[in-house]
């Protein structure tokens, strides 16, 4: 039988922790599905569709490994998709909670599905989609953090919310100028 997993997450964005923990999971599953959650509750930074295709472009030398998207329940997912086991990575034991809480939740919605947690690298151990992109808002470099291709899309989205912000102020200036201009002067007594 096939051992076909799925690497559930947000990856907004993709990292190199991720990347990681990719190709471990290539190494001990026939079938690795790299799984996007489509979350509307949250404010992404990237698409589902950019954050899919960004995984597509790192994962595209894996031969075992393929990207989806998906909405729902993970276990439900898991079940449709034909996965025996989930892929989680912990990097540091304050993700442990968190995993755990998943994983026995996981268990209890779905017994047959194992879920399977695996250590990135030491270097990756602090890395996060949250910090870098915290990091990239403010101008830091990433180019350590995540593979070239979206340390290039974050800049150009940092660009756009530049631009955003500069074209912003010129307009609220030039807003104010113009209600100043048409503003009655006060008659002298
Ligand atoms: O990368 P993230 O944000 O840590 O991934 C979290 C994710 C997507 C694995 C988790 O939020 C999830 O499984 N969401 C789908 C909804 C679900 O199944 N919730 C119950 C989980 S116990």
């Amino acid at each position: 039988m096939k051992r076909k997993a799925i690497y559930p997450g947000s990856f907004d964005p993709p990292t190199n922790g991720h990347l990681d923990l990719i190709q471990r999971g290539s190494k001990i599953f026939d079938e690795l599905v790299v799984a996007v959650l489509g979350n509307p509750e949250k404010d992404p930074l990237f698409s589902v569709a950019d954050r899919r295709k960004m995984l597509e472009a790192m994962t595209a030398d894996f031969d075992n490994v393929s990207v989806d998207t998906f909405d729902g329940l993970t276990v439900e997912y898991a079940l449709r998709v034909g996965a025996s086991a989930v892929l989680r990575g912990i990097r540091a034991i304050s993700d442990y909670e968190y995993e755990l809480q998943m994983a026995l939740m996981n268990r209890k919605l779905q017994p047959g599905l194992e879920t399977v947690f695996m250590m990135p690298a030491e270097k990756y151990s602090y890395l996060s989609s949250r910090l870098v992109r915290e990091v990239a808002q403010l101008g830091g470099s990433i180019d350590c953090l995540v593979p070239s291709l979206v340390a290039q899309k974050l800049r150009e989205k940092m660009d756009v919310a530049d631009k955003f912000a500069v074209d912003l102020a010129a307009s609220r200036e030039a807003e104010a100028t113009a209600v100043s201009k048409t503003k009655p002067r006060k008659k002298k007594s």
